[in-house]
């Protein structure tokens, strides 16, 4: 099938491909089934020890800019991590300069080259969403504009059924959570809603009915779940638990759907009927969290992540309304960081 969706694309610019695929699939036969032709670039990216930074897409870029020059399209194989690369590098091959200048929304002045994205695991919404999330050396935030969503995307479920049952729990609730945070805040909206509504009944059909579990019939749910779940947030926004995680992912390198688990069992507060839904999740598969892990983290640690957090205005904005920074203090955000 990428085949012949590739075929009547390859003859633009300098006429070859370049293929960002999840390490993970190296020496899988998954790889051998990517349709790369000898003059495409396949670059197997590790992205286990750190969330995709900006450094690592200025140094790809301009690798394949001065040893093969312009791919006629890049095609993004594996998690969220590979979507957001796929989609960074699609814009960085023509926006000039370091990705660090076009961090927030609407900064990029150019549309990227062609860009597919493939999705391996489902959850974080990657493959349908407008944003294409970097750390960089001062901030975590995404290059967010119309030209980041993916020209296509395939979706096969078969791609996504052997992903281990942790992993495939922790990025499931990144689709819950995304559906949660949306609705609740003064973004929410008819449009929002709509799909937030559907993707938290497929959730509960996937991970808490008597019928939940890793069958193929809830691998094409999930699918469809992460997908409205990244439409539901487009069009509304994240709230308290994205800002929390941001700031773990930022300043101790968890993973963005582990670090979103690790801060919304603690968020009653924000979200009562969520965070109590999300624990039966939990239960229901066995898979514990770990607790009193803030004991390890030094002062210094706990504020620099709650300043991180505290600098995403419009999630505070949506979650707790226009006068969040009469609600809202570092010391507070701090607070919600020790209770991990
Ligand atoms: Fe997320």
């Amino acid at each position: 099938m990428m085949d012949g969706i590739l075929a009547e694309k390859r003859n633009e610019n300098d006429r070859f491909f370049l293929f960002v695929v999840d390490n993970y699939f190296k020496d899988k036969d998954l790889a051998k089934r990517v349709p790369a032709k000898p003059e495409d670039v396949i670059k197997f990216i590790d992205v286990d020890p750190h969330e995709p930074t900006t450094e690592q897409i200025d140094t790809l870029r301009d690798e394949v800019l001065s040893t093969k020059g312009l791919p006629a399209g890049v095609i993004g194989i594996g998690g969220g991590s590979i979507m957001d690369i796929a989609k960074a590098i699609s814009l960085m091959f023509t926006n000039e300069g370091s990705s660090t200048l076009y961090q927030g929304l609407n900064l990029i002045k150019k549309p990227g080259i062609y860009h597919l994205g493939v999705p391996t695991i489902s959850g974080t919404g990657a493959e349908v969403s407008m944003t294409a999330v970097l750390t960089g050396p001062v901030k975590k935030l995404g290059l967010k504009c119309e030209w980041t969503v993916f020209n296509q995307v395939i979706l096969d479920p078969e791609l996504i059924a052997s992903v281990p049952v942790d992993k495939w729990l922790y990025t499931g609730m990144d689709t819950y959570i995304h559906c949660i945070e949306s609705e609740n805040g003064i973004l929410n909206n008819a449009y929002s809603h709509a799909y937030a509504e559907q993707s938290l009944k497929l959730c509960r059909e996937i991970f808490l009915d008597e019928n939940a579990g890793q069958t193929a019939e809830n691998d094409d749910k999930l699918m469809v779940a992460s997908m409205m779940g990244g439409l539901s947030l487009t069009y509304s926004e994240v709230g308290v638990c994205h800002a929390l995680s941001y700031g773990l992912s930022k300043i101790l390198g968890e993973k963005h759907c582990y670090a979103n688990c690790l801060a919304f069992q603690h968020l009653e507060d924000y979200y009562p009927e969520g965070v109590a839904e999300f624990k039966q999740m939990l239960v229901k598969h066995k898979v514990k969290l770990p607790q009193g892990i803030s004991n390890s983290w030094t002062d210094e640690q706990i504020t620099a992540m709650a300043q991180v957090a505290y600098n995403l205005p419009h999630m505070w904005n949506h979650a707790i309304g226009t006068d969040w920074k009469e609600k809202i203090s570092i010391d507070l955000i701090k607070d919600l960081y020790k209770r991990m």
